[in-house]
């Protein structure tokens, strides 16, 4: 059975007090919005239609072309929102899965039931509901003795009786298209001066057709972002779903309280985070690494058996084997090879360090390319900058920079030389070569 889906984005989100559009709030590094969409790409839908409509252009930059979009350029409520995605849909026939946009948490189990259930009814909708006793701002789903689903009542349309009644609409759908079109066009305009796609329930009944409901039985799931407090919530709902999934993987978590993982970020088998660590963005962290604790890692690339501790990491590249920390920071480019060691207060931005090369002690190293097992002594610069533009640094394999060296860029030291403690080096030292002093001269030519 073919499978549309459309979302619906177009709400303010006024409880938000925000200038950005609800749906791009970030719940665990990513809109709420991308999960949403997700969603339905995983469950099998085609090219989901989002209808947007405050905000439009932002949902659209964030988006781009992963999904198609509808606009509904005044917000005159659910029902209208679903006929704005009309035009934009490929298929007039097949089943319709309809989501909030401003739903994070579903599981891929509970829309893939919604779907199922509507295959298997022989009435024109499905939809999904939940038991809750905080059913403030909720539809309130009407049963008929039998149980079977007679009506939503919003809660602005509800009598005192109905108010009591604990289970609730969810706001996810599934239609038979072919109906869906044409009933949509039977709503009639609220008192509130909207069209509740809700009142659907009730033009299906009343035309002796079934409308099938399936109870989710865990309220997270069903948690939708209206105010920064249930972004909140969202957001350690899937931390803790995200902390799971990687336990489950064979990744130790020492404290989840106090772990902080994007659903984005991929964790090789037997490494052990410590407290307090970030991981974010596109960040790989390969096998039995350890990380932490106190450590931030953004868009990096970790190889295996890597120890990181204390360390705030931004688009860099580390190797199997690389000690790092405490206190180190990798700026954007920096790439350690393998067996690379990193000691305390170091700084790497646009630099490649090769396999074996040490930097135990308070350096900066940028904009430079340095060869094997070279020595970086405590308190070595590369003076990079000149004020207006950054020079390279080369350095070849096995040199050793004494302590406290200035390295004034552009510069290149040939392998095997030696800069004393001090040295300010402002001339391309030969390979072999010693050079010391302010600025540094060679101490002895190459036999
Ligand atoms: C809706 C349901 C209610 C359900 C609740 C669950 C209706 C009439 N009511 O109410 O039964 O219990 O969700 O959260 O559907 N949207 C548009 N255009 C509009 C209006 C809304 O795109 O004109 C979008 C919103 O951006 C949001 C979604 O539809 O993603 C739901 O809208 P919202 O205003 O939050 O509906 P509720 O009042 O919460
Ligand atoms: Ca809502």
């Amino acid at each position: 059975m073919k499978l549309s889906s459309i979302i619906l984005a177009a709400g303010k989100g006024t409880r938000m007090y925000s200038s950005l559009p609800k749906v791009l709030h970030r719940v665990c590094g990513l809109p709420i919005i991308h999960y949403v969409v997700d969603m339905a790409n995983n469950i099998g839908a085609e090219v989901p239609v989002v209808v947007t409509g405050h905000g439009a252009d932002q949902v659209k930059d964030f988006l781009g072309d992963r999904v198609k979009y509808a606009s509904q350029t005044e917000q005159l409520g659910t029902g209208h929102a679903v006929l704005c995605a009309q035009d934009s849909m490929n298929s007039v026939d097949g089943l319709i899965l309809v989501t909030p946009g401003d739903m994070p948490l579903f599981t891929e189990q509970t829309l893939k039931k919604l779907v199922e259930l509507q295959v298997a009814n022989s009435g024109p909708m499905s939809m999904l509901t939940v038991i809750s006793e905080d059913s403030h701002g909720f539809g309130r789903i009407i049963r008929d003795t039998d149980e079977s689903v007679l009506a939503i009542v919003e809660e602005a349309q509800a009598t005192p009786d109905q108010l009591l009644i604990k289970e609730l609409n969810v706001g996810a759908y599934c239609f038979k298209a072919v109906w869906l079109w044409n009933a949509l066009k039977k709503i009639k305009l609220s008192p509130k001066g909207e069209y509740y796609l809700t009142d659907l329930v009730e033009i299906a009944v009343n035309e002796g057709l079934k409308v099938a409901a399936f109870v989710v039985p865990d309220l997270d799931e069903t948690l939708g972002i209206n105010t920064r407090i249930h972004l909140a919530e969202a957001e350690t709902i899937m931390r803790r779903r995200i902390l799971r999934s990687l336990m489950l993987s064979g990744v130790t978590i020492i404290n989840p309280e106090s772990t902080y993982i994007e659903s984005s970020v991929k964790i090789g088998q037997d490494t052990i985070i410590q407290p307090n660590t970030f991981l974010r963005g596109k960040t790989q962290i390969g096998t039995g690494c350890e990380i932490g604790p106190n450590t931030i890692i953004t868009d990096c690339q970790v190889g295996n058996r890597v120890k990181i501790l204390a360390a705030v990491m931004d688009k860099a590249i580390v190797e199997d084997d690389v000690d790092m920390g405490p206190f180190v920071r990798l700026r954007k480019g920096a790439h350690l090879g393998q067996h690379v060691h990193m000691g305390n207060f170091g700084e790497v931005k646009d630099s490649y360090l090769g396999e074996g090369t040490k930097m135990g002690h308070f350096s900066y190293i940028g904009n430079a390319t340095i060869g094997k097992d070279v020595n970086i002594g405590a308190g070595t610069i590369t003076c990079n900058y000149d004020g207006e533009h950054k020079h390279p640094t080369v350095i070849g394999d096995n040199v050793f920079i004494g302590s406290d060296t200035m390295l004034v860029a552009p510069l290149n030291i040939g392998q095997n030389a030696h800069t004393g403690a001090g040295a300010v080096v402002i001339h391309d030292v030969e390979p072999g070569d010693t050079v010391v002093g302010v600025p540094a001269k060679p101490l002895r030519k190459k036999e």
